[in-house]
């Protein structure tokens, strides 16, 4: 078992030093104390995996230390020593939230049985939580999808930053994948292992996000009932995700850009300085130097945060990237569905090819998962796709968005989509790909070439 820190309180010395005595000879670390008050401030300075309380001890007893201990820490697991007999205190302290209770006097091969099982369970709750969260993440990570020269830059910016430690700001309009980026940036770094702890600035409320983002001391303001640990504490030694960082309020601004030059902050409430080291990525769809001008935003924040930028183009400027982006999602919810679909007809891909996604890759994502869940055949037809995109009018809408194209460039555009999903579909072996499409192979590595198509 790895050595797992104890906490005793226990007012009788000669069983209290028999007890870290005994547990500190079987491996753990141990501090003992001699009242509930001690207890609680041991627990305030210092990291504990189980704490051990008599119930029967001077000014605060057992159950009130225990009461005191959850109103801090609600999932802190403490186990209570009572005397032999006292049913009814066992049944109080376990009401009142305690793990597990032992009788005295103490039998200490059930002691170590129960301190085995107590930290073997915690540690495996905290390691699936992690493991799944990674996961999650993870797998994303491997699944960015793109074709495109400027996605392909974009790509190789975030791979060189990824291992520094700079700060990161993500830039680009509402679905490109700003927080797609930021996992593969984290999960690509040193830090991978370490906490990634994600805040929507915006969909928190101004006067709640503050004591989010550092945390507050029981009585910071009404309703802190009890002490709260912050995002960036969380975050520690890891990275933290700053989404939509250009929503955030002038005195949020100010204390992060404290975090961002001191490494120090405090919790609402508190004078104590506490370090942090925690790598910060920041992303917005807003316009910052616009928000500047208005003095909406700190000018001297904006230069801590842009120390390296990142601007996800929007799909409009990387139409290449959106067959090879069907194809993904459509693997991806026929999977999930548990559909066998494999294709799109001709003209329900053209439609999809044609349409401006001003949601952009997130629209996508949107459009192919609804057409997965109601397609009925093996094949999406024109069927499946909403109505907006039927309509001829999407030639309008797809012309407004965009100058008007001439012919030849959009050949062009509509040669090079079917290129690439060709090359997509054979796994990039050319000459199945120049076989599909019709042409020689000595024709398509010219158009590759022409294209600027990554192999
Ligand atoms: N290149 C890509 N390959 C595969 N999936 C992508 C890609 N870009 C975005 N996605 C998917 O599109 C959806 C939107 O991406 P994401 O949430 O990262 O966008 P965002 O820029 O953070 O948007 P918002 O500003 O609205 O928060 C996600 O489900 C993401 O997995
Ligand atoms: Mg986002």
């Amino acid at each position: 078992m790895e050595k797992a820190k104890l906490l005793i309180a226990e007012d009788e010395k000669t069983q209290r030093d028999l007890l870290e005595g005994f547990l500190k000879k079987e491996g753990f670390s141990v501090e003992a104390v001699a009242n509930g008050r001690e207890a609680l401030r041991m627990l305030e300075g210092n990291f504990f995996d189980l704490a051990l309380i008599d119930y029967k001890m001077p000014e605060l007893d057992g159950l009130q230390t225990l009461r005191e201990i959850r109103k801090l820490y609600p999932d802190f697991p403490v186990v209570m020593m009572t005397a032999y007999g006292t049913v009814e205190t066992a049944v109080a302290s376990m009401k009142e939230g305690a793990l597990d209770y032992l009788t005295k006097p103490i039998d200490l091969d059930e002691l170590l049985l129960m301190l085995q099982k107590v930290i073997e369970r915690s540690t495996l709750i905290k390691e699936n939580k992690e493991l799944r969260t990674q996961l999650q993440d993870r797998y994303q990570f491997t699944n960015i999808v793109y074709g495109s020269s400027v996605m392909e830059e974009v790509m190789g910016l975030v791979a060189r930053v990824a291992p520094s430690q700079a700060t990161v700001l993500i830039r680009g309009e509402s679905g490109t994948g700003k927080e797609l980026v930021a996992n593969a940036i984290h999960y690509a770094s040193p830090r991978s292992q370490k906490p990634w702890v994600k805040v929507s600035c915006a969909a928190i409320p101004e006067t709640l996000l503050e004591s989010e983002l550092f945390g507050h001391e029981k009585g910071a303001f009404t309703g802190a009932t009890q002490r709260r640990i912050g995002r960036f504490e969380e975050a520690d030694g890891g990275s933290i995700f700053l989404d939509e960082i250009g929503d955030l309020s002038p005195s949020t601004q100010v204390k992060l850009l404290r975090v961002l030059q001191e490494k120090e902050f405090q919790r609402l409430g508190s004078n104590l300085n506490l370090k942090t080291d925690v790598r910060v990525i920041a992303a917005t769809h807003r316009n910052l130097e616009e928000a500047i001008q208005k003095e909406l935003f700190r000018q001297d924040l904006y230069y801590r945060l842009n120390v390296i930028s990142i601007a996800l183009p929007p799909l409009r400027d990387r139409r290449e990237d959106i067959s090879l982006l069907i194809d993904h999602f459509l693997k991806k919810y026929s999977e999930e569905n548990q559909k066998s679909i494999s294709d799109i007809s001709k003209e329900a891909r053209a439609l999809l090819l044609r349409y401006p996604y001003p949601g952009n890759v997130r629209e996508v994502e949107n459009l192919i998962e609804r057409a997965v869940i109601l397609c009925r055949g093996e094949m999406i037809t024109t069927q499946d796709l909403p109505f907006h995109l039927r309509e001829e009018k999407s030639e309008t809408l797809w012309e407004s968005s965009e100058k008007q194209k001439s012919l030849p460039e959009s050949l062009e555009e509509i040669e090079r989509d079917s290129i690439l999903k060709a090359l997509h579909q054979h796994q990039g072996v050319q000459t199945k790909a120049a076989e599909s499409l019709g042409i020689s192979e000595r024709v398509l590595r010219y158009k590759i070439k022409k294209y600027g198509i990554r192999q």
